[in-house]
């Protein structure tokens, strides 16, 4: 069949379906999706394991290359469908098996759910302690040992990953996710004026110049097909993409959004943010001594350390925490958005009952994950525990092989001319240039690098 015989025009709006209320609303919305703990947490850590400088430049070449025109491939899929991943799937391409690629979108938004909820437990602990003031010193020993007591406590670490549940279930049990994400939306800009102010004392700590150096002088050397997989599967996390929660978010832009435009500005504020949560923290591992790879924990035994010698610190950590909670508030309802919008879209059921079964069964799943540092931490699938299986099957696996179809569906199936259609809004806007550029990266640069990525990540080539 012939993909480019007739255009798909924008549906419209089917009735009931919501938009988003103006243009910097959906960047804004859009943005609420994509930062989150990837920013804050994971982006450092994975920096710091990954050997620095050259794993950020290797991850923002991979945001360019291949994040982005994902995103822009799954923005213009919602919005010509106007609607969820697998109903978009199943109206562009009907009676095939292309909706398999939302299918497999549904177990990786499940997946990073059990693990985000229990580093959102930790956070959420971490307001606790901040409160408390157990937490602000400047001593290595005193933050990390407070970390690893956390984490080696089977207990807490179950029951803060339950109040994170109980949370965003609530608020989609509620149906107040909409107010939620205006609080999200507007507490955004604070979120960055204080990580300014972070930043701005982790660069005055003394030996500040050697976090800096780490984190942009590049030493390739090290660089192995792991390390650039490992950097692309930060960008498909990072935004939220190849698991078809854009396509959804697609869906809500008007008729007269310019999506490539959109896609660009949310990837630079993103990146921005992760950047500065770098510039954040890497002065203060080197300033206090900590060891830069130290993993997943390194957010939460550095930035302690900050606050410990900053005015107004103790006022400020319980802040910090909130705001990173609250930004992961708006990252972890669009995943919990997944599975809900399958169970209801595809089995006909209540979103009441969606919800309730996929809050169940993140209870019974996430303590695997959750329980990782603990009483699970000896069982090893690949040499990983739980936590860190279930982070590399979704980042390095499921997202880059959703990437790769959607791409593939994109400029092969689905086509240049429907494309053209949907980045020039039916012709209104002349970026002629934009529309070659895209169709060259989605017919062939961008699936072709995920391929490779993948399989030399892999070992397979
Ligand atoms: N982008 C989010 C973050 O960086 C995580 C996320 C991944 C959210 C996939 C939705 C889908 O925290």
């Amino acid at each position: 069949m012939s993909s480019v015989s007739a255009t798909t025009k924008t549906t419209s709006v089917p009735k009931g379906r919501d938009m988003f209320a103006s243009k910097l609303g959906v960047i804004v919305a859009t943005l609420g999706s994509a930062v989150g703990l990837g920013n804050i947490w994971k982006f450092p850590y994975l920096t710091g394991v990954n050997g620095g400088a050259a794993f950020v430049i290797l991850y923002i070449l991979c945001t360019l290359v291949v994040g982005l025109p994902v995103m822009i491939t799954e923005h213009s899929l919602g919005r010509t469908a106007r609607a969820d991943a697998i109903q978009t799937f199943k109206k562009l391409a009907p009676n095939s098996a292309w909706w398999l690629v939302s299918g497999a979108g549904v177990i990786s938004a499940f997946l990073i759910s059990s693990f985000y909820t229990e580093v959102m437990g930790w956070v959420f602990a971490y307001i606790a302690k901040a409160i408390k003031g157990s937490i602000l010193s400047s001593s290595p020993e005193v933050t990390s040992s407070a970390f690893s007591s956390l984490i080696s406590d089977p207990v807490q670490s179950l029951v803060y990953q339950w109040i994170v549940l109980a949370w965003i279930a609530l608020i989609i049990g509620l149906g107040v996710s909409k107010g939620i994400e205006r609080v999200v939306k507007a507490l955004m800009p604070v979120l960055f004026g204080i990580l300014l102010v972070v930043c701005i004392r982790s660069l005055t700590l003394p030996g500040a110049v050697e976090g800096l150096r780490f984190l942009f002088k590049p030493d390739f050397s090290k660089v192995t097909g792991a390390t650039v997989l490992t950097a692309m599967g930060l960008s498909f996390f990072k935004l939220s993409v190849g698991m078809g929660t854009m396509i959804t978010y697609g869906s809500y832009f008007h008729k007269d959004q310019d999506i490539p435009a959109t896609a660009v500005r949310v990837m630079l504020s993103d990146v921005l943010v992760s950047l500065l949560c770098g510039i954040a923290i890497f002065p203060a591992v080197f300033a206090f001594g900590f060891e830069p790879g130290a993993g997943p924990e390194l957010l939460f035994i550095t930035i302690p350390t900050v606050f410990s010698v900053m005015p107004f610190g103790r006022v400020l950590m319980p802040f910090f925490f909130v705001l990173a909670f609250i930004a992961a508030t708006g990252a972890m309802l669009s995943l919990y958005e997944v599975p809900v919008a399958y169970l209801v879209g595809s089995h006909g059921w209540s979103r009441k009952k969606a919800t309730w079964v996929t809050l169940a069964a993140l209870v019974v799943v996430g303590t695997l994950p959750a329980l990782s540092g603990s009483l699970t931490a000896h069982i090893k699938v690949m040499g990983m525990n739980f936590f860190d299986l279930f982070d590399w099957l979704t980042s390095s696996i499921l997202m880059p092989v959703g990437g790769l179809f959607l791409c593939v569906f994109a400029g092969w199936r689905w086509g240049s001319a429907n494309i053209k259609a949907a980045l020039t809004n039916d012709g209104a806007l002349r970026n002629e240039k934009v529309v070659q550029a895209f169709t060259g990266l989605v017919k062939f640069v961008t699936p072709m690098l995920v391929l490779v990525i993948l399989l030399a990540g892999l070992k397979i080539i």
